[in-house]
């Protein structure tokens, strides 16, 4: 009576037609099928990590297309664009001399959860919109802070990424502090004029979005102390401690301590014991940046590196740098679950608190976002396939590259080592005999731009080095030999240029 919906193969004649549903499920398929060919055509048909193209060819290229034309067209040359003008262009992180970022390529049990992911729609922020996606998140969470060692009562989210983990435990600790010190509650009345007494300790060698954090919360940027680190770059307790008495004796309020674990240039772990113990006897909030070195819970062999890191009041860690998980996917974990109660917020849409049985599963107060991905899916599919042997193995042989890789720069004449690795990155110069800090962007771009490989550029002590990240299991130290090779045979080269020329 009603009619069939006709399902087009690669057209869209109607707004319905293009909607995901049992009608449309074939043709879903076979968009599905013109993706992966697009991806096979445009992203994984080059043998180089790159396609070399500067910033303004890019540009260009895509901005011919009107973004928003009146009338549609086939998917099917749609894809086809996109496979040449994007995929073209994007970096191929899959390949294994792409070893610039904490970047990582995605696992393909992580991109089947994608699909079910992105097709589901679940969304995570009323159990109404998501019931057993919240659950599943929840499960997650639980296992997680049982993993990190937090106690009963512990809670926490799956995040876009520690960027937003580091906001919301510092949130929860600005908070608490408030309340604590100043018998104030900055959610419903804000920031008390004694907060700007307020202060937070890190390493010199903290990620940026400690002050980013700062900065968002009200505190301002100098609300944040640096730490200097030590020889190995690690924070150093001497320093901390007197940096707290001199914090006291100029009647400053430090509050939360952040321990680093895994910075991002040198993938140091600061001392998490020795910080804990600190943030205990001075009535710290002991926040732990695991965006990096997190997923070291999961390995045999490097977990003790860990220790310290169940004395955390909050940790954030991600899945998408050291877990191969696809952008974003992260995890904020709280100690003290009561502590959200500084952030609650009740919506009559959303998460009433007089719904019964759903009441306690809304995540909406967990989080700094409302409507939110079902990323959680992506580890659980991956843990579920891979298990934490394979997991943990995978994160032990990138270490074990890094480490291969800094004796092979410290046995060429031509290359310095920065610093030893600690977890998967390299830090390392190609020393011009002019002493030319242009040199190592030259050798960067230039590898960069014959698609050689992707290298990051970092400062250390004032001058540029060369960084490699590995996050990839795919690349081999053959890999890390032939662009050692590039990069010396590319600093020979620049050598040459700058030579002055012989007068006749
Ligand atoms: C130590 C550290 N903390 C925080 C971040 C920010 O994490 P995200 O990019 O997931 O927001 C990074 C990113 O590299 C990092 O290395």
């Amino acid at each position: 009576m009603w009619g069939c919906v006709a399902v087009s193969g690669s057209s869209f004649d109607a707004a319905s037609d293009a909607v995901l549903g049992p009608e449309t499920l074939e043709s879903y398929r076979n968009a599905t099928a013109l993706a992966i060919e697009a991806l096979q055509s445009g992203y994984f048909a080059s043998n180089t990590p790159f396609s070399g193209r500067t910033p303004d060819e890019i540009h260009e290229d895509i901005a011919e297309t009107e973004p928003f034309p009146s009338a549609g067209q086939s998917l099917a040359a749609v894809l086809e664009r996109v496979s040449s003008l994007v995929c073209a262009d994007s970096v191929g992180v899959y390949h294994p001399q792409s070893m610039a970022h904490l970047h990582c390529p995605p696992t393909v049990p992580a991109l089947a959860a994608e699909l079910i992911v992105s097709a589901m729609n679940q969304s995570m922020d009323s159990w109404d919109q998501s019931p057993a996606a919240t659950a599943v998140e929840s499960t997650l969470i639980e296992g997680l802070t049982a993993v990190c060692g937090l106690g009963a009562g512990s809670d926490g989210v799956f995040t876009s990424g520690s960027t937003e983990a580091n906001v919301l435990g510092l949130l929860l600790a600005r908070n608490w502090a408030i309340a604590d010190r100043f018998d104030h509650d900055a959610q419903t009345a804000g920031l008390p004029t004694a907060a700007q007494s307020l202060r937070i300790l890190c390493s010199g060698e903290a990620h940026f979005t400690a002050r980013q954090a700062a900065g968002q919360l009200g505190l301002g940027d100098d609300a944040v102390v640096e730490i200097p680190t030590d020889d190995d770059h690690q924070l150093s307790i001497t320093a901390l401690e007197s940096t707290l008495d001199r914090l006291t004796e100029d009647s400053l309020e430090p509050f939360a301590l952040i321990g680093t674990a895994g910075t991002t240039d040198f993938g140091r772990i600061d001392p998490l014991d020795r910080l804990g113990a600190i943030a205990d006897e001075h009535n710290l909030w002991f926040h732990v940046d695991g965006a990096y070195g997190g997923p070291l819970v999961f390995s045999d062999r490097h977990r003790d590196r860990l220790s310290g890191i169940e004395r955390a009041d909050s940790i954030a860690m991600d899945f998408h740098k050291l877990c191969q998980q696809p952008l974003s996917c992260g995890v904020f974990l709280v100690a003290d679950g009561e502590q959200y109660a500084s952030i609650d917020r009740s919506a009559a849409y959303l998460n009433p608190d007089d719904t019964g049985a759903e009441s306690s599963h809304h995540l909406v107060s967990k989080s700094l976002q409302t409507s939110r991905r079902f990323d959680a899916l992506k580890p659980y599919v991956t843990f579920q396939t891979l298990g934490t042997d394979t997991m943990g193995a995978g994160i032990d042989s990138l270490l074990a590259l890094a480490a291969d890789t800094a004796s092979l720069i410290e046995s060429n004449e031509s290359l310095t080592l920065a610093a030893q690795p600690s977890l998967s990155t390299v830090v390392f110069r190609y020393d011009h005999p002019s002493n030319e800090d242009d040199a190592t962007d030259r050798i960067r771009e230039q590898l960069r731009d014959d698609g050689t490989a992707m290298l990051a550029r970092t400062v250390v002590d004032g001058r540029p080095h060369l960084k490699f990240t590995f996050v990839n299991p795919r690349t081999t130290i053959d890999d890390v030999i032939e662009v050692l090779e590039a990069v010396v045979a590319a600093g020979q080269a620049s050598t040459e240029s700058t030579q002055p020329t012989p007068s006749r």
